[in-house]
């Protein structure tokens, strides 16, 4: 095991915007290890609440169409939209070769917060982000305002919540870092 590999690529992971990533297809081989790591996050009594759907090629397209049309509709019937930002969700659904949706399935007994498993869903998805900057693939995670409103087009069970989309892509213009703070600021030592 490697710490400083580690630290390194926890480092390089930078959220690159959609328009930073490249069109080329990503392998399924590829997606397969994102989504492997990913499962391996930990999580309270074993409840695994991590769910993705990938969609790639046919799929994708249908789904920026199909979310294009009822953000659409939403607007016509009075709902406070801005219509540039649906026709960039738009385009950036059609641009990038991969689009995880990042679900949230409940424990059916709910024996544990619904925070908890939102905590285990997040770490799911930086195990992801991490082997895409090891594999040196841009990764970015959107959280559109109406991100509710697309329940029905993702299939969403009972129980289930959509946390937004992962995209994937090759890198095509590296996103400069906004960098952190110093960790020593956000620290208290109690010695
Ligand atoms: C839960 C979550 C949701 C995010 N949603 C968005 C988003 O909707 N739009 C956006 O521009 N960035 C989003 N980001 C990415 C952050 O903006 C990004 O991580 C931050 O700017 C720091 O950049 P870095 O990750 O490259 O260090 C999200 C990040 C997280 C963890």
């Amino acid at each position: 095991m490697d710490s400083k590999l580690l630290s390194e690529i926890i480092k390089n992971r930078r959220a690159t915007p959609p328009r930073f990533l490249g069109k080329k297809e990503i392998p399924k081989e590829i997606i397969q290890q994102l989504l492997e790591n990913a499962n391996w996050a930990p999580n309270h009594k074993n409840t695994e609440p991590w769910r993705f759907k990938v969609y790639t090629g046919e799929s994708k397209q249908k789904l920026a169409e199909e979310v294009y049309s009822l953000l659409i509709e939403k607007i016509e019937s009075g709902a406070k939209i801005n219509p540039q930002k649906v026709d960039k969700l738009k385009n950036t659904l059609e641009r990038v070769p991969v689009v995880i949706a990042i679900i949230l399935e409940r424990d059916a007994a709910q024996r544990i917060p619904e925070w908890e498993e939102l905590a285990a869903v997040t770490i799911a998805v930086q195990n992801m982000w991490l082997t895409a900057t090891a594999m040196e693939l841009g990764a970015f995670w959107a959280t559109p305002k109406f991100l509710p409103m697309l329940n029905d087009i993702l299939e969403l069970k009972p129980g289930q919540k959509s946390l937004g989309f992962f995209y994937v892509g090759e890198i095509a213009l590296e996103y400069p870092s906004p960098g952190r703070g110093d960790v020593e600021a956000k620290v208290e030592w109690k010695e």
